[in-house]
């Protein structure tokens, strides 16, 4: 990759996060999706606009970095002071806000906007297989960031808000989650009771006992008794709700659709990342929304650009060489031979693992039009806002590798 291109992708990226409304951070977990959402943020908001990064599994030093030391669902300011501390300066009216996403949270807000009655809403968040299962059902989290998604973008409070995306197993699980979120309330077992539920109301409840009456006493004493009242009551309370989740997720899908969004895919150099990876680029295509570019994060790199990777391993040869014949006498001695010796095998690796790292960045972006940017591995984790700072450097104004 040449130093040209990185540099007209560094002037993509500034121009997204000057332009867009909303920029959705994707990617397999642990990658470093939320640091690069904190960053991404912190750099739009030093240009002057006034930024919200809805976090969803925040390392905890980098929480209380950015002032959530809670999960209350509320977005925070980070204390301009706090930026001026770091040696940062932030441009014009720029702020920066940061919030945690609570499910459990969110799905109750959901329950009570939504309910076209205050006491069907009561009713659902009273009942005990709603308390069970707000969190379990599969696709949850994902489906309630989608929905905070929705509230947060519905007035103008923010000029750009930067969408950190759960730590799914497959980042597609994020773009799915409406979708999913209603199929696990449609179908299967579900379907079956809340089906069930529909179709015969009160009687539903004496036609499972008598048809499941093994499990049913089973469970019944498991739970103290009313455990199939209860998921009957809850399946036909929820029913009410469900046109309203079809209507919410249907414009979510708009709106990540639109011109207003970027997606951005961070993926590690790591050859499991890499294939889910290049099966999420093929999926978000298909999909239908943009995608901004790619994050290669924690990439093992030689040297800033002044000497090619392939160039890097004679060169520092070369110097130790010259040590070697220049201080004759000391590498006399065994020890310094020794670490000398150890040296040159630590690069050697070092060396390894980059020309890997390069190797895989070029599969996996042959054949793709997409813009890459390469972040490197640190020598520590990224828990301030001079780390976030140093990172979005990169995104910004990229240097080029080898
Ligand atoms: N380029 C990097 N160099 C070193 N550490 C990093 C880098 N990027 C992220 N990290 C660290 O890796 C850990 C995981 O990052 P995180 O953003 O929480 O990943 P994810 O949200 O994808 O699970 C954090 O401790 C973070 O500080
Ligand atoms: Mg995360």
């Amino acid at each position: 990759m040449s130093g040209q291109t990185n540099t007209t992708q560094g002037n993509q990226i500034a121009r997204a996060l000057a332009e867009r409304r909303l920029i959705v951070v994707c990617g397999s977990g642990g990658v470093g999706k939320t640091t690069t959402s904190a960053a991404l943020a912190c750099a739009a908001a030093q240009q002057g606009r006034k930024v919200l990064v809805l976090t969803i599994d925040p390392a905890r030093r980098l929480a209380s970095a950015l002032g959530l030391s809670e999960l209350d669902n509320e977005p925070r300011k980070v204390s301009s002071s706090l930026f001026r501390a770091q040696g940062l300066v932030m441009k014009g009216k720029g702020e920066l806000w940061a919030m945690m996403l609570d499910t459990k949270r969110t799905f109750d807000d959901v329950i009570r906007r939504y309910a076209p009655r205050p006491e069907l809403a009561e009713q659902i968040l009273g009942n005990l297989i709603y308390q069970q299962v707000s969190d379990a059902l599969a696709g949850t989290q994902e489906y309630m960031a989608m929905e905070q998604l929705y509230e947060l973008t519905r007035d103008d409070k923010y000029d750009l808000i930067v969408v950190d995306t759960p730590p799914t197993q497959h980042a597609l699980d994020f773009l799915d989650a409406p979708e999913r979120m209603m199929n696990v309330l449609d179908s299967g077992v579900v379907k079956l009771v809340w089906g069930g539920a529909r179709k015969v109301g009160k009687s539903y409840l004496s036609w499972l006992r008598r048809s499941t009456k093994v499990v049913a006493s089973l469970f019944e004493r498991i739970t103290g008794g009313e455990l199939f009242g209860d998921m009957a009551e809850f399946f036909q309370a929820f029913d009410e709700l469900y046109a309203g989740i079809r209507d919410r997720s249907n414009e979510v899908k708009q709106m990540l659709k639109s011109d207003q969004t970027l997606f951005f895919l961070v993926t590690s150099p790591a050859p499991s990342s890499m294939q889910e990876s290049q099966y999420f680029l093929g999926k978000i295509a298909g999909y239908g929304v943009t995608l901004g570019g790619i994050i290669v994060n924690r990439v093992h790199r030689l040297t800033d650009g002044t000497v090619p990777v392939e160039g890097a391993l004679p060169e520092a040869k070369l110097i130790i060489d010259c040590l070697v014949k220049t201080q004759d006498s000391m590498v006399k001695d065994l020890r310094l031979k020794t670490l000398i010796d150890e040296l040159l095998a630590a690069w050697q690796s070092y060396a390894a693992m980059a020309s890997h790292d390069q190797h895989q960045i070029e599969r996996l972006t042959a054949g793709h039009s997409a813009q890459v940017m390469q972040v490197p591995y640190f020598d520590s984790d990224i828990h301030d806002l001079q780390g976030l700072n140093r990172l979005g450097g990169y995104l910004l104004t990229p240097k080029s590798y080898g």
